[in-house]
């Protein structure tokens, strides 16, 4: 197997560790992604996204001549289409759209050979990986002579090293032959076990699994708004319903974010309206609590400002949509500093995990305590539940939205 030369199209948070852990497996790996910069910084042994130990893997099979990136699809045995899935955000249902994923599946097309594997990792809806084959045979392509398959990718930004290593992985393929000659090519570089299925089941778990994710975040996130109107405390409330031996309930926050879990139950929803409806519900409470958190930092904000007599200076700690990463993108954080900002207060943030930003003054958690009037826990990032930060931040009477005064 390791002879085979594979190629990862797509190198950001999935493709780039993939084609790196392929690569110090003993694999000869391209990398293809748009993005010059990033094809320009691997080439260099270096990485243009955050991920703990990336970076050495990276340096290593670049050092090693066992992965070079390119600006072009490049021939290859094996196929690894890890581009992004967004959405269609202007519909009422936001719908997939499977476009990336349909241009990488044309960039291979003048290379794709008989007994090569196509492999989508992406997060797709039900049915995209016969659409990858159907592109492929309506351009000539002998569909049956080739191995087209699923595999979902479950990593946590943050520990996708290990995870993408020790995670159990599913391969569902078009055919059982696909799906038997993708799971060793998985079985040759994971130790997490790899269970077979079909494409549409493949498809359906990965939905379904962050589906589970969003639901029950947005129980937690409803009993929070429900506790604010009835004096309780959630987190202590949560921390005593949680010793029951069959419940384990999440713990609220800002809303949802990230291009995973605030996403994908969207690709569910948008193909079964009529009955996905808890889904549909659960998106629609995450979503609402974040409209929730700027009412109430409006209202507190404005309260202030009143007694004072002044603009306050507002800190908005984290931006991220999860704790101690980069990631900004579908992050509540970032959609209420956002907000905040365009009906005119005046916002400093912190977000330690970046070193600039476009639309903000980021300033650190000192400087923030210093110049700030008013603080807004937004994301639960290590540097503000250290505990001398804790300290300041309580005795700052900061706003916490997502446990970090409380949670130990
Ligand atoms: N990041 C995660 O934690 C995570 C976890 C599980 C699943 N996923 C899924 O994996 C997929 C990729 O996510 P990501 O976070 O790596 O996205 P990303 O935006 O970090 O990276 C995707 C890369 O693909 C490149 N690209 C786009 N079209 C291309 C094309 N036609 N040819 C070559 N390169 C192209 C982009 O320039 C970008 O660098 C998505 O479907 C996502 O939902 C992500």
């Amino acid at each position: 197997m390791r002879d085979k030369k594979v190629c990862v199209i797509g190198l950001g948070y999935i493709g780039l560790p993939t084609a790196a852990l392929l690569a110090t497996n003993g694999y000869n790996v391209v990398g293809v992604d748009l993005n010059q910069h990033a094809v320009d910084t691997i080439n260099k042994g270096q990485i243009h996204i955050v991920e703990p130990d990336l970076d050495a893997f990276v340096r290593s099979a670049v050092s090693a001549s066992r992965l070079a990136a390119f600006t072009k699809t490049q021939p290859g045995d094996i196929y690894v289409i890890c581009v992004p899935t967004p959405f269609h955000e202007s519909e009422a249902v936001p719908r997939p759209n499977v476009d990336y994923v349909l241009a990488a599946t044309r960039s291979l097309i003048p290379f794709v050979k008989s007994g090569d594997l196509v492999i989508l990792e992406s997060t797709s809806p039900v049915g995209t990986t016969e659409s990858i084959a159907q592109v492929l045979a309506d351009a000539g392509v002998d569909v049956a002579s080739i191995h087209v398959a699923y595999c979902p990718e479950r990593v946590l930004p943050g520990k996708i090293m290990t995870e993408l290593v020790e995670n159990d992985r599913i391969v569902g393929g078009l055919t059982p032959a696909a799906t038997q000659a993708v799971s060793a090519f998985y079985r040759s570089f994971v130790r997490g076990a790899v269970l077979e299925t079909d494409a549409k089941t493949a498809e359906m778990c990965k939905l379904t699994e962050n589906s589970f994710r969003d639901v029950n975040i947005a129980f937690a996130n409803e009993l929070s708004l429900i506790c604010e109107r009835e004096g309780v405390d959630v987190w202590n409330l949560i921390r005593l319903a949680n010793r029951h031996p069959r419940v384990n309930i999440l713990q609220p926050g800002a809303g949802v974010g990230g291009h995973c879990i605030a996403v994908d139950p969207w690709f569910i929803v948008s193909r079964n309206e009529k009955v996905a409806r808890l889904i549909r519900t659960a998106r629609e409470v995450n979503n609402s609590k974040t409209q929730w958190v700027i009412e109430r930092i409006k209202t507190a904000a404005d309260e202030a400002q009143d007694l004072l007599g002044r603009q306050l200076v507002i800190a908005c700690l984290g931006l991220s949509f999860k704790p101690d990463i980069d990631d900004l993108r579908e992050s509540p954080a970032m959609a209420i500093a956002e907000k905040l900002l365009a009906d005119g207060y005046n916002v400093v943030a912190v977000e330690p995990n970046i070193e600039n930003h476009d639309m903000f003054q980021l300033v650190s958690l000192d400087d923030a305590l210093h110049r700030a009037d008013f603080f807004v826990i937004l994301v639960r990032h290590r540097e503000f539940i250290e505990s001398n930060a804790k300290r300041k931040l309580a005795d700052a009477n900061a706003l916490d939205f997502c446990g970090t005064l409380t949670l130990s």
